[in-house]
């Protein structure tokens, strides 16, 4: 439990800097319980805290953890280049908070993305050691063969890799689709991988980790939404 004063809690939730929250609290723009509050030393319990600012609703979350269903054509990297970031696809609130992707997918990959603003959130889902599946749906250019599937399960060496790389599992969806689960997370590796074993990825989507789906969170293209402890859990490995 901890009690903060109303700029301050603004700018924690990514508002703006201090001396800008307190303008949009003296200008009438933020209420709190449904009542305007323009003293902004006001404090208020944060746990569970509900307030709006410019008639938007938001509660109070000491971190954010976010799903994204990336769309094409949109960069995981701080500062992209040839693409729009996918920071720009959530509320600038999330920039303001520091909001960044979880590991990252190609600017040409579509799918489950986590988000979050908790350092060590982020740290602990990206670590190798934890090896949590993540699930790919890839398209190919060649047919998919049983003999295909087969070397992506014992594995296949990439150039600068020590040890060749395996699939935890892997299966034929239709003449040119494949689902291959990868517990690592290396550079371009669906693709590479499916070079490596003599076909081409010609589009990818990654439609799980651990046990959440993309399914059960029914986002449309390009949609967010928070994850809270159910999901989270979902995202323990086994
Ligand atoms: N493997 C790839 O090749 N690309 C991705 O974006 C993710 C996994």
């Amino acid at each position: 439990m901890s009690k903060l004063t109303l700029d301050r809690i603004l700018q924690t939730q990514g508002f703006g800097t201090r001396k800008w929250c307190r303008s949009l609290i003296e200008d009438g723009e933020v209420a709190v319980g449904g009542e305007t509050v323009t003293d902004y030393r006001a404090s208020f319990e944060t746990d569970g805290l509900a307030f709006a600012v410019f008639g938007e609703e938001w509660l109070y979350r000491e971190h954010v953890y976010l799903a994204l269903n990336k769309p094409a054509n949109y960069e995981c990297s701080r500062k992209p280049s040839h693409h729009p970031g996918v920071l720009t696809l959530l509320p600038e609130q999330f920039t303001w908070r520091d909001v960044q992707p979880v590991g990252r997918l190609d600017h040409d990959t579509t799918g489950l993305l986590l988000m979050s603003d908790d350092g060590a959130f982020i740290h602990a889902q990206s670590s190798p050691k934890r090896h949590v599946p993540k699930l790919y749906v890839a398209t190919t250019d060649a047919p998919v063969t049983d003999a295909l599937v087969e070397q992506l399960l014992a594995g296949v060496q990439l150039h600068d890799e020590p040890a060749p790389l395996a699939a935890s599992s892997c299966r034929r969806v239709e003449q040119h689709s494949i689902e291959i689960v990868l517990e690592q997370g290396k550079y371009h590796q669906v693709k590479r991988m499916l070079a490596a074993a003599g076909n081409h990825c010609l589009a990818l989507r990654r439609t799980a980790i651990g046990k959440l789906t993309l399914d059960m969170l029914d986002l449309d293209v390009g949609e967010w939404c928070y994850l809270d402890k159910p999901e989270l859990e979902l995202l323990a490995p086994e």
